[in-house]
């Protein structure tokens, strides 16, 4: 937690869900209690294809949905891709860029993780930019400054009129079933923060940080509790209602 912000607990579906099975969705839509969203902000990030459709179920609801990619042009030739103004026009309002999961299937580097993040922001929407060492980073000892390089590479100069929102995730957590010590997450979220603040001035203590990886309602009060964890982004938990809003229940 950082007083003053709002936790934001953020669903990464991956590659998962039909529009022709929304029962979960629609469940976190009508059981997400208004007591809560006064305090947290609920965001599904979905597969492209479940967009439209799902931005028409949560339309009138406290729960935003976004995307978990997008390309850094608004339109043009390049087959294949989606924008963030075909995002916004599903009802899309924030997109995760820098997964490591799209880092490493897709080679996607720092610099175009950048050039996604300042079109989302350039939008107006939010931009979920994720950081996040491997376990032989980790073993080495090099955590912070492979977080401190990613941060220098990924994350704009200014949020535009946009959200800048920061995901640590160490890739070695992400669907494993383990996490960092406490004390290890304590550590790396105070990194960043004080990285943030000395780049980006005052501004940088505005940033909501979140931590993923293996995210689960039987971990979440703990590690929703940490100094400059501002909310989680969770994976394999974030698809049935009642593991996802088992989660936010660490907020209540
Ligand atoms: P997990 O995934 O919660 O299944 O570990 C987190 C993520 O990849 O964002």
């Amino acid at each position: 937690m950082t007083p003053g912000i709002k936790p934001l607990v953020a669903g990464n579906w991956k590659m998962n869900g039909l529009n022709s099975a929304t029962g979960e969705l629609e469940k976190m839509r009508d059981q997400f209690k208004s007591t809560l969203s006064a305090k947290i902000d609920l965001l599904v990030c979905l597969p492209f294809t479940m967009l439209a459709k799902a931005g028409d179920l949560t339309s009138r609801s406290p729960v935003k949905i976004g995307a978990q990619d997008c390309h850094s042009e608004i339109k043009g030739a390049h087959t294949g891709d989606i924008s963030i103004e075909m995002i916004a026009d599903c009802g899309g309002e924030a997109v995760i860029v820098g997964h490591s999961e799209r880092r490493t299937d897709h080679a996607e580097t720092s610099t175009q993780v950048l050039q996604k993040a300042q079109s989302v922001l350039h939008w107006g929407h939010m931009a979920i930019i994720c950081i996040g060492e491997s376990e032989a980073q980790r073993k080495q000892g090099d955590t912070l400054d492979v977080l401190k390089k990613q941060m220098s590479e990924s994350i704009p100069d200014s949020a535009d009129n946009g959200e800048i929102v920061i995901a640590y995730e160490p890739i070695w957590a992400i669907g494993t079933g383990l996490t960092p010590t406490v004390g290890d997450i304590e550590e790396a979220h105070r990194f960043m923060r004080s990285y943030l603040v000395e780049r980006l001035g005052d501004k940088g203590n505005a940033i909501r940080l979140l931590y993923g990886g293996s995210v689960k309602p039987s971990n979440a009060a703990e590690l929703m509790a940490i100094d400059n964890v501002d909310g989680a982004l969770v994976g394999g938990a974030s698809l049935k209602a009642d593991d996802f809003l088992g989660i936010c229940a660490a907020y209540e």
